[in-house]
């Protein structure tokens, strides 16, 4: 029998950009199939310790699975990442080593026949990463003016035909899977355009609306920073062009001493550098990986290191808490030899 997978994109660069170290301490902020969470336990052991997150029970169950060889390591959380000051702090878990971000859905739900992340089966509008996300796709939808469609397609989407497939959307609903969904956007746009489905962006744009994609990443970004020890490594691998403007713009800022609008007389800021690039240009697979897995194709990795010395601890355990959504722990007996660093 074929067993469902996801292939790790950039795996090695990946490990590398983390510069993963026996017996470090990782955050996998997407554990997904748990393939990067293996290649970090395997190079960072004996010692090694990794706190996965997924928002995704399905994901934490497959991993975990997966991950059994290294039970004693690891700790599993179904959790949304935009908690990850809170869930590090509940589990003592920082300073850390190394912070992966793998942006995004694995290949195990885009091909899961009942979530509707793809048109390529026809299951319920749902797209939800959790299920005790409340709003679904079809949610959106159904109920959403035909211009904040238009907006949320134009701008999540990048689609230059919003306003077409807003209009026929509202003009056949109710939709509620995503073949008629797929087919409301075909008649809008007609049915190729170049290389990509015409529904392709209406999909993106819809999964990032109904999973906050954009906000959640810039809030984790912000907390990632502040749990990283000197010279730990945050690492982020997005997919499309929204989510590497965000990294871009967040690395590039917190690489800077100072971020006053050009032409200010003096610095009014003080804003301090707590980041340094390690690459300057994105990295990206090379042609063998994405023949190999064509998924891999619109990846790019981001690297930045932790450079100030500043008590991280000490802010955190300050720090007021934000709200857990919902927390489940699939785990271990980790964490018996903390250690600072
Ligand atoms: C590209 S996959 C990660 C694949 C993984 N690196 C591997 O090697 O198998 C992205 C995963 O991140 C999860 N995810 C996306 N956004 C999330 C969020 N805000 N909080 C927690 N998990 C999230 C998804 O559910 C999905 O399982």
């Amino acid at each position: 029998m074929l067993v469902p997978t996801h292939v790790p994109v950039l795996l090695q660069e990946t490990v590398e950009a983390l510069a993963v170290q026996a017996g470090g301490r990782y955050v996998d902020c997407t554990l997904g199939g748990g393939g990067h969470a293996a290649a970090i336990l395997d190079q960072s052991s004996p010692g090694g310790q990794l706190l996965g997150i997924d928002a995704d029970p399905e994901a934490i169950k497959i991993a975990k699975a997966r991950l059994d060889a290294y039970s004693g390591s690891i700790l599993l959380v179904n959790e949304n990442f935009v908690n990850l000051q809170a869930i590090c702090l509940k589990h003592d878990f920082s300073p850390v080593h190394g912070i992966l971000f793998d942006l995004g859905l694995s290949s195990l739900q885009l091909n899961s026949n009942g979530r509707g992340f793809s048109f390529q089966h026809d299951a319920p509008l749902d797209m939800r990463f959790s299920p005790s996300q409340e709003v679904t796709a079809a949610d959106i939808i159904n109920t959403s003016s035909e211009a904040k469609l238009a907006r949320l397609i134009k701008i999540y989407g990048e689609e230059g035909y919003s306003h077409q497939i807003a209009r026929h959307i509202v003009q056949e609903r109710p939709i509620r899977t995503t073949l008629q969904l797929a087919q409301a956007i075909e008649r809008a746009v007609g049915t190729r355009r170049g290389r990509i489905h015409p529904a392709t962006r209406t999909f993106q744009a819809l999964r990032i609306a109904v999973n906050h994609e954009l906000e959640h990443l810039e809030a984790a970004l912000k907390q990632a920073i502040n749990l990283l020890g000197f010279d730990g490594r945050l690492v982020v691998i997005s997919y499309h062009s929204l989510e590497d403007r965000i990294v871009k713009q967040f690395m590039h800022q917190e690489s800077r001493d100072c971020i006053c609008p050009p032409g200010t007389p003096a610095c009014i800021c003080q804003h301090t550098a707590s980041l340094q690039l390690i690459n300057k240009k994105a990295i990206t697979p090379s042609p063998a990986e994405v023949q190999l897995n064509p998924r891999s194709r619109s990846a790019k990795l981001r690297t930045a290191k932790r450079i100030d010395t500043q008590d991280n601890l000490a802010w955190l355990k300050n720090a007021f808490p934000p709200p857990m959504v919902k927390a489940g722990v699939m785990g271990s007996n980790l964490l018996k030899n903390r250690r600072a660093f």
